[in-house]
């Protein structure tokens, strides 16, 4: 009895988060500015601070006692970032196939990664890697047309005038002084006005706002102050309720989500810093989450964790790069598509072309043989497998001649075109899609 009570109270957390999140922006407001975001599909995340020195939990592991802070601090020493070689980032990133990359400007350790003006607890002060690290990845990104997002930590656990970081001594409320909370206020929204000057950030990605309300953090204010220098930046949902897309982290959702834009943000093993994990996602379980998300008119970004010294783990590398080839046989599916078929009509990944006229069937796994489509009332003029060009045809079963129902289409997908990963075929329609979506029988 217990344990159900706990996984129904999971279900209930899981939905009012999502819900709790949902944001206050009229859609129709910034529809013009978002379509880059919508066309991009695949951003790469970059988990990059001192939590890498020794591969701990980035932040989280002395909020929860799993070391001290003292001690978490002391990788401030280690932190040499020698190996860095931005450009070589880039090139990984734009071969991944990747529109975008958002990289930590600041977790919620309070280490700022560029060179902060605000206080002396950077990289660039307080490590021997005595650099910034943002603006020459922006610079290799922006080259590669690739744009560039910053993450940014609103929860700073090691700020002096921050209410606190240790789960059980708060050392202030924020009503009871607020003189204190104003200091920190000017202190991170300075951060913010410096960031947007010094990186031009195409998007923001703000994290930790659960620790505060809206109008403690001011979020409407952050909003301001990001769109005065910048209008088209786009700012994730993570500002209580402030921000322009939502972002749901490490579990897929079920159904699709009936949002405008969103984003399911993915360690590629189980941590979002480099940690000693070697639970890798293989190249197929991403490339299949991946496929999942598009069909459901998302965005991955997909995140990577570089070491202290700046290189960046063989397995990450190999994930990157098959997913990139992938995209490379298979991006025509993806990039600059909408959402496929709704729930029903076949039993996989789908998306169309802007105009719905081309629809896309991804195939799970390795398996061939015939795949069935319901209720397509559109004729389909040729199928292609992407990447083997071979042509297929399909076979139209259970059609009354008389009757508006359309037949099941059954495709015979033949082993030897299939996709080392995931399989995609290209069905070009007589026109714009139509779905039957009746009850079946006679009409
Ligand atoms: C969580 C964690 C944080 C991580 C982020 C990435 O909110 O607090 O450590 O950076 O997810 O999505």
């Amino acid at each position: 009895m217990k344990k159900m009570k706990g996984i129904i109270l999971l279900v209930v957390l899981s939905v009012s988060q999502t819900i709790g999140a949902q944001t206050k922006i009229d859609p129709s407001t910034i529809k013009d500015k978002m379509q880059w975001f919508a066309d991009a599909k695949l951003g790469i995340f970059i988990h990059e601070g001192i939590y890498a020195v020794d591969g701990i939990d980035e932040s989280w592991s002395f909020y929860n006692k799993k070391i001290s802070y003292a001690d978490y601090m002391k990788q401030l020493k280690g932190f040499t970032l020698k190996n860095y070689d931005p450009a070589a980032w880039a090139d990984l990133i734009k071969e991944s196939g990747a529109r975008y990359s958002v990289i930590t400007t600041k977790h919620h350790d309070g280490v700022a990664m560029y060179d902060t003006k605000m206080n002396d607890l950077s990289i660039v002060k307080k490590t021997p890697a005595n650099r910034d690290m943002v603006a020459p990845l922006f610079r290799e990104l922006r080259k590669r047309d690739i744009k560039c997002g910053a993450y940014y930590s609103l929860i700073d656990w090691s700020y002096p005038d921050y209410p606190g970081f240790l789960k059980d001594s708060s050392r202030y409320q924020v009503y009871k002084d607020y003189g204190r909370w104003n200091r920190f206020r000017a202190f991170f929204q300075g951060q913010i006005k410096e960031i947007s000057e010094k990186f031009n950030p195409d998007l923001w990605w703000f994290d930790g706002d659960w620790e505060h309300s809206a109008e403690e953090w001011e979020s409407q204010r952050i909003r301001h102050i990001i769109l005065d220098h910048n209008p088209n930046s786009i700012i994730n949902g993570r500002l209580q309720g402030y921000g322009d897309y939502e972002t749901p982290e490490q579990n897929f959702p079920v159904t699709r989500p009936k949002y405008n834009w969103w984003e399911l943000c993915m360690t590629t093993n189980d941590n979002w810093g480099f940690h000693h994990d070697n639970n890798w996602k293989t190249p197929y379980e991403v490339i299949s989450i991946f496929a999942d998300v598009v069909s459901n008119g998302g965005n991955l970004l997909l995140d990577m964790g570089p070491r202290a010294d700046g290189t960046i783990p063989d397995e990450q590398v190999h994930v990157l790069k098959e997913l990139g080839a992938w995209n490379r046989r298979n991006g025509e599916a993806v990039f600059s598509t909408i959402a496929g078929l709704p729930q029903g009509h076949y039993y996989g990944p789908s998306t169309l072309s802007k105009d719905s006229t081309t629809l896309y069937l991804f195939l799970h796994g390795s398996s061939g043989g015939n795949i069935m489509i319901k209720g397509l009332v559109n004729k389909i003029n040729d199928i292609t497998v992407l990447g083997s060009n071979a042509e297929l045809t399909p076979k139209i079963v259970g059609k009354i001649s008389w009757s508006p129902v359309p037949g099941l289409v059954y495709v015979n997908v033949p082993r030897e075109s299939l996709d080392e990963y995931v399989t995609v075929l290209r069905l070009k329609l007589d026109g714009p899609l139509k779905l039957y979506q009746g009850h079946g029988g006679l009409n």
